[in-house]
């Protein structure tokens, strides 16, 4: 069994960056440190962090004071200010991609244009998005989306930061009929963009293919999406424990992606114990072809 990482995988530095923030401010805010939701969408990391004294809080009147961390996925301009008015210390988290969203939406709104997001209304980067412009924007994710849109004037088009090309060409594409005047902002992260480009290519050269990350994180589940394209096999696991290692052996070549939430010692650990499979199923095949004389 031959086992091959895509050139991209794992950690992007707005998650990294996050992460390296949170673990800075727990060594100087100890017991005294909060996180508005899951920091990142990889509860191997989440849960790890939680050990080391992060508190998780789902509302910002549950921290009576102290320090608050802003995950990647970044918040509403009004959450922000909430948070001032109570005086909580902000540790910002937001990933710069999704911040120049921010700055994006909000300076189009303030022309006079509608905001358009392709992207999932559910998740919280894109709920992040919306309140930078007055939870005014639509938010599509198909073309029956689309069409439910009344016509309008001025439009400016922002996508999810993770994305693929392809779903935002076309969707951006039907947007544009809706309006008269429309600016196209392609807001897919570089990390995402490199993150895809490297499993395409990957997944098509393997017999199947092996996406590291959390079942709730948007890039890992492009990724799959891109691979089962590509490839006939594809296993989506969060650790190592989950993959069916007898009915992988089978495959001559392995390619391995994971999402920009998942570390690399979950990545490693997945590696190391494939090929410790290899060995003992080897080993095995060695012992069972000696015959007794
Ligand atoms: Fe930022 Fe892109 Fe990572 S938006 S958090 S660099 S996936």
């Amino acid at each position: 069994m031959n086992i091959i990482i895509a050139e991209h995988a794992g950690f992007c530095f707005g998650v990294k960056r996050a992460i390296d923030k949170t673990e800075n401010a727990l060594k100087v805010n100890k017991g005294c440190l909060y996180s508005y939701g899951p920091l990142i969408h990889n509860p191997q990391v989440v849960d790890e962090l939680e050990n080391r004294g992060l508190k998780q809080i789902q509302n910002i009147k549950d921290i009576p004071n102290g320090n608050i961390v802003i995950r990647a996925h970044g918040i509403t301009k009004p959450e922000i200010q909430k948070m001032e008015e109570l005086n909580i210390n902000i540790i910002d988290g937001t990933c710069p991609y999704v911040k120049s969203v921010h700055k994006r939406v909000e300076e189009y709104m303030n022309k006079g244009y509608n905001i358009v997001i392709i992207g999932d209304k559910n998740h919280p980067e894109v709920v992040g998005i919306n309140g930078w412009c007055s939870n005014g924007a639509f938010i599509v994710n198909n073309v029956e989306d689309i069409k439910k849109m009344p016509e309008l004037d001025k439009i400016c088009i922002v996508s999810q930061t993770t994305n693929t090309y392809e779903q935002f060409y076309k969707l951006s594409e039907e947007v544009k009929k809706k309006g008269q005047v429309v600016e196209v902002f392609n807001t897919i992260c570089l990390a995402t963009k490199n993150r895809q480009i490297a499993t395409m290519e990957l997944a098509k050269e393997v017999d199947a293919m092996i996406v590291i990350g959390g079942y709730e994180s948007s890039n890992t589940l492009k990724l799959k999406e891109i691979s089962e394209k590509f490839c006939k096999n594809v296993f989506h696991i969060e650790r190592i424990n989950e993959l069916p290692l007898q009915s992988i052996s089978k495959f001559n070549t392995i390619g391995v992606t994971a999402g920009a939430s998942t570390p690399d010692w979950i990545i490693k650990e997945a590696i190391y114990t494939m090929d410790n499979f290899n060995d003992n199923e080897m080993m095995e095949a060695i012992e069972n072809s000696f015959t007794r004389i």
